[in-house]
Parts: structure tokens; sequence; C-alpha cells
């Protein structure tokens, strides 16, 4: 009988009867109470528990209508046979508070935030309402494990067109983002294989797992500095040549040659050329990519629509030179593509049809109206302020001449509802810098706003 003790509560909104009836039915499906048990009469349960046998009554009646159990006329009720394993419905008395880890700031200075008022939401819908139709119900079918050919065969189209890359569809993967698809590339070689990363450097790389393999490379106005990696043990190293991130910095010409001549030189030797942002361009020419001046199928390129659509459609892909593609193919065999179909072709019908081409150009002129208001306001009002990494991207760096820490710094705009990010947190080993550096992205903040929140950053740093 112990084990039916429950608490039972008379103040909760559902009747005494109620709760009986889901504990016991709780007990009876999780085994607590074994099959062809019987139960205590209505008399004895109402007095064990303290409450009157009509509530009872009332439990055990339902779940005999339910077939939880079985009346023997002047014996008992027993619990039945359960043969199939029957939905749970979990009754959560109060609701659980769970604090959430979305902070809201006046301002966020995120790199990776992207504007949000410039996505054409009316062209989006049409697509999703003409897809989520029965003539698509193919698409409720698992796909093609690369990603769709549809898609591919536009980003082909578009990396062509824009970035002189030269590509088939079947080189290309699509995935849930580039935190997810750099894994699979490193699969693609040797466990012990040592791969450099630029430092400072993107942080959603691995470096935890890769601990054992990374070998840290600096990075100075020219971009990665590859005599340093040609002196090192690395077989693979993971670039950002046309906009390095953080620092902003573009890998020279002379760097890109010597890099590829590094490639060549050892058929175990590969770069992954992540271009992430080279949409956006404030100043100079377009910079072309890496692995359409590679004549030896050296380079994995790869990019996200994170920044020319938005973070949280989780559309990424890499283009990976002819080489490894059976290779990829065998390790690869049983995973299936991580974005929906759906949302893959829809992307695709907006790219087909010249949307993704006029989205683009609007958001140019958009990010460089913001990106030359964030440089005028500091030049005008903080002369101080050292901005760097000005030529490309969603974040400029600004340096601090300031007496105090990074940390304070950073603590007291997060006083004012302020939020910047601190270059120590894309240093992968020390490196020596002057002043506190921040990296001030612009993409989320307004443009009538941008004025508003420098000062008020500045204004928190000395108060
Ligand atoms: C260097 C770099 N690569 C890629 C990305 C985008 O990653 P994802 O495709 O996972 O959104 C970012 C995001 O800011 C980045 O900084």
């Amino acid at each position: 009988m112990d084990l039916l003790l429950f608490a039972l509560d008379k103040n909760n909104d559902k009747p005494l009867y109620e709760q009986l009836y889901l504990n016991l039915k709780d007990a009876i499906i999780q085994k607590q109470i074994a099959t062809g048990t019987k139960l205590p009469s209505k008399r004895q349960l109402a007095e064990f528990l303290n409450i009157s046998q009509t509530t009872i009554e009332l439990s055990y009646g339902q779940l005999l209508a339910e077939g939880y159990i079985i009346s023997k006329p002047r014996i008992g009720y027993f619990v039945e046979e359960i043969d199939e394993l029957p939905y749970i419905e979990k009754t959560i008395s109060s609701p659980i508070s769970i604090p959430s880890p979305v902070e809201s700031f006046i301002f966020d200075f995120s790199p990776g935030k992207i504007d949000e008022n410039g996505f054409p939401f009316k062209i989006w819908r049409k697509y999703a309402k003409d897809l989520l139709d029965e003539s698509s119900k193919s698409l409720l079918q698992i796909g093609h494990r690369q990603g769709e050919q549809e898609l591919r065969a536009q980003i082909a189209r578009y990396l062509y067109e824009s970035r002189r890359i030269h590509c088939n569809v079947e080189q290309i993967v699509i995935g849930s983002g580039t935190e997810h698809l750099l894994p699979m590339i490193l699969r693609l070689f040797q466990d012990d294989s040592k791969l450099a990363l630029e430092n400072p450097g993107y942080s959603a790389i691995p470096r935890n797992d890769l601990q054992h393999r990374a070998i840290p490379i600096s990075v100075d106005e020219d971009g990665l500095v590859v005599d340093e990696l040609e002196n090192s043990a690395a077989d693979l190293v993971y670039i950002t040549p046309s906009h390095q991130f953080p620092t902003g910095a573009v890998l020279s010409a002379t760097r890109r040659t010597q890099l590829l001549k590094w490639a060549a030189q050892n058929p175990t030797r590969y770069i992954i050329e992540d271009d992430y942002d080279s949409e956006f361009r404030y100043i100079g020419k377009p910079i072309p990519a890496l692995q359409g001046l590679d004549q030896n199928d050296k380079v994995i390129y790869m990019s996200t629509f994170t920044k020319s659509l938005m973070p949280s459609l989780r559309v990424a892909y890499f283009v990976l030179p002819l080489s490894l593609v059976p290779k990829y193919r065998e390790i690869f065999n049983y995973y299936s593509a991580t974005v929906p179909r759906f949302d893959q072709h829809i992307l695709a019908n907006f790219m087909k049809d010249g949307h993704f081409s006029k989205h683009l150009n609007r958001m140019r002129k958009l990010y460089r109206k913001k990106h030359d208001k964030l440089i005028t306001v500091l030049s005008k009002n903080y002369p101080n302020i050292m901005v760097t990494g000005d030529v490309a991207g969603m974040h400029v760096l600004i340096s601090v001449p300031s007496a105090l820490p990074e940390s304070e710094l950073k603590a007291r705009a997060r006083q004012a509802n302020i939020n910047i990010y601190p270059l120590s947190k894309y240093v992968l080993a020390p490196i020596p810098y002057e002043h506190p550096t921040f990296l001030l992205g612009f993409g989320g903040i307004p443009l009538e706003k941008i004025e508003e929140a420098v000062h008020a950053l500045m204004n928190s740093f000395t108060h």
C-alpha cells in the first residue's frame, strides 16, 4: 500500500479524484505497480489516503473505463496487462522556470547580428506558401545527402558569378552552419594531422577537441603569416583570406601565392578557406577567392548564408576539391543532410528568380551606410580610438587607450546595458596588444541608432 502514498493536494485546480487517477495510471504505466496486483479496496485506500470513498470510486472508475484495471466481482480491482506503450501525459503542477540564456541589451554590438528590417518577408512567404502544398509531397521523403541538387546548382552558379569559383554540384555539401561543417571536413583527414588556425580567429572552431592538433599562427595586417605556417608541422590550415576574422585583414597577393605553393608542396596538405562575409566590402575591389586561383585541387572552400540572409536559417556549405569527393562519400555515406528539404527549396527558388542578388544589393547599401556612420561618429568624436578592420564585413575593431583592462571596460558597458566583444575572446594563444580592443558589430544596430549607441558606449567606459 505504501506504493500508493501519493501526494494529493486539496488546493490544486485538479479535483482529488483526477489527481489520484493520474498518479495510479502513471504508476501502472511505469510498472511501479506490477500487472495482476490487487489494488486496495475503496474503503482501505480512502482510509489510507484520508479522502472520501467517492473520490476513490471515481478514480477507479476512470481507470476501469480506460482498461488500466479490471474489476472481479466481490474480489476486487486488479492491474491489467498493457500491451502497447501508452502516450503519457505529463502534468506539471507549477511551471518550471528555466532562466533564459538569451540576454537583451539596449545596444548589442555583436559581430554576428544582421539588420532585421531589410528582410523580404513577403517574397520569402510566397515561396514557402507555394512549396507547402500537395504538389511538393515528394519532399516529405529524405533528400540527397549532400543537400538538394536544385540548391547546390544555385550555389554553384552564384559562386561562379560572384567569386569566380569553378565547381560542379557534386563537389558541394550543404549543412546547418559552418560550426557543423568544419568538424565534417576535419574527418576527411587523419586524426593526428595538425591544423593551423589563425590567431586571433573564429571562436566556433572546436578548439577543445582539437587542443592537441591546433597550431596557432599569427595574423598581421597582410593576413595569416604564411612564413610561420611553413615552419610549423601543420598539414591543414583554416583561413579567412578575404576578411580575416576578427582583425579584418585581407590576405595579400604575395601571401596568397605563398600559401597555395605551401599546399602544393605536399600531397597531404590542404587549405580550408572560409569566405563567410565576403559579400560585404566597403573599400577597394572584391577579393577573388583562393579557390579560384588554385591550380592544384588544394582548397576546400566554405561559406554561409548567415550574413547574406539570416543566421537563423542555418544554411552553410563547402566545396570539396574533386579529389576529396570519393573520400567524403565513403565516410559520410550514412549521414543525411542537416537542413530541411523544404527550407533548401525555398532558398533555391529565391535564388533562381534573382531575389538573392537583389537582397544582397539592398543590404550592401544599407550596411555601407551603417559602416560609414559608425566610422564618422568615431573619428569625429573620439579621435583617440583607433579603428581597424573596416574594409569589409559587419564589424570593425576599436582599440581603446584606457588605463582600465578590457574586462573592466566590458563590465562597465554591460552595466549600461550594452554588449561588446573583447578581442581576447578570439585569441587562441596569447598575443601582445597595446590597448583593450573590442569588436564592434554594427549589423544589428538600426542606422538611426548608431550615433546614440556609440556615444552610450563611450560614456559607459568613463562612468
Ligand atoms: C569566421 C566565421 N565563419 C563563419 C561564420 C558563420 O557561421 P555559421 O554558418 O555557423 O552561422 C561566422 C559567424 O560569424 C564567422 O565569424
